[in-house]
């Protein structure tokens, strides 16, 4: 490298410019949310077991015919349960891709390494707060819950796709988590107050994710030759798949916890409950972010036809 090269850095073009203010605003907004797991979020609460937990927005549990009020109550709460655990699994792999991509970031511009910085340290809270809402459940509810998927041999499994797919399912994970306190969590008033205020305050933290999770998605993408990102579309419904495949493994685990709490139903509500846990699961990991506006928008603005309709027909089953 010469003396020139060192002395002369590019001049920021006016894009440069946008994104870096981008990153900026994330981090003033994210100074401004800041809040610590005891002193804003639990505050030396436990959890109300006479409320639901996950709203009925998200639960499905208005299509479950021939089960009582008491037991869609208790299958709210083992649905949330489970959604806080998926929360604190999803983040170990998405923490580490993101520490991963900050790597780009250590020379140029400081604004977004401190950005992806902030991101880091915020998703070790969340990950912290939902092992503390994992012991909290555990004491307030019978023994015989399984959390089926484990966090690190799932993220080394993710990690091991391309980066493209890795930040497309991150951003669908994040933009998703907004919709559901937005649209289900926030608006239903029969819910326990710290299971909504959980929520509440990750959606705070997570809004400034879902902006950088796009920016760098979209630098990864515009690193890639076709071949690259015709690979990397191939990665991302294998980790879709991989992703479904959990879903029907824990909707099973959980229909045997309520089975183990409430007895045997008949063979035919065994069946529906089946089904309608698996559409649930379906409907909060995966298609609530497919559905969801700026992630399709993001998605198709960077894929072939050829490419859209084969993601569309990997999906297909998990959606109907
Ligand atoms: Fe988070
Ligand atoms: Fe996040």
């Amino acid at each position: 490298m010469s003396t020139d090269q060192l002395s002369h850095p590019s001049t920021p073009q006016d894009s440069c410019a946008e994104t870096t203010a981008r990153y900026a605003r994330c981090i003033e907004i994210s100074k401004r949310v800041r809040w610590e797991i005891d002193r804003d979020v639990i505050r030396s609460r436990t959890f109300d077991f006479d409320r639901k937990f996950l709203p009925d927005g998200l639960t499905h549990l208005e299509h479950l015919h021939g089960f009582s009020t008491g037991e869609k109550r208790l299958l709210s709460q083992i649905q949330g349960r489970t959604y806080a655990n998926m929360f604190g699994m999803v983040e170990r792999f998405i923490n580490a891709k993101l520490l991963e991509v900050s790597r780009e970031h250590w020379f140029g511009d400081q604004v977004a390494l401190e950005a992806l910085i902030r991101f880091s340290d915020e998703e070790l809270k969340h990950q912290a707060l939902f092992r503390r809402l994992e012991h909290l459940m555990a004491t307030g509810m019978a023994p015989g819950y399984q959390f089926v998927p484990e966090a690190d041999p799932v993220a080394r499994l993710v990690l091991g796709k391309s980066t493209w797919a890795v930040l497309a399912l991150t951003c669908h994970i994040e933009l998703f988590t907004q919709t559901h306190y937005q649209r289900s969590i926030h608006v239903d008033p029969d819910l326990s107050d710290l299971f909504k205020d959980v929520f509440l305050f990750h959606w705070k933290e997570e809004s400034q994710h879902a902006v950088l999770d796009e920016l760098e998605w979209r630098r990864e993408d515009a690193k890639l030759t076709p071949p690259q990102r015709d690979a990397a579309v191939n990665d991302l419904i294998e980790l879709m798949r991989a992703i479904d495949g959990l879903l029907l493994l824990q909707s099973q685990a959980d229909v045997r916890y309520f089975v183990h709490l409430r007895g045997q139903p008949s063979p035919e509500q065994l069946a529906r409950l089946h089904a309608v846990m698996l559409k649930a699961y379906r409907w909060q990991y995966i298609v609530s972010g497919i559905e969801q506006p700026r992630f399709f928008q993001l998605l198709t603005s960077m894929l072939t036809e050829e490419q859209a309709s084969r993601v569309t027909r990997a999906l297909t089953p998990m959606i109907s």
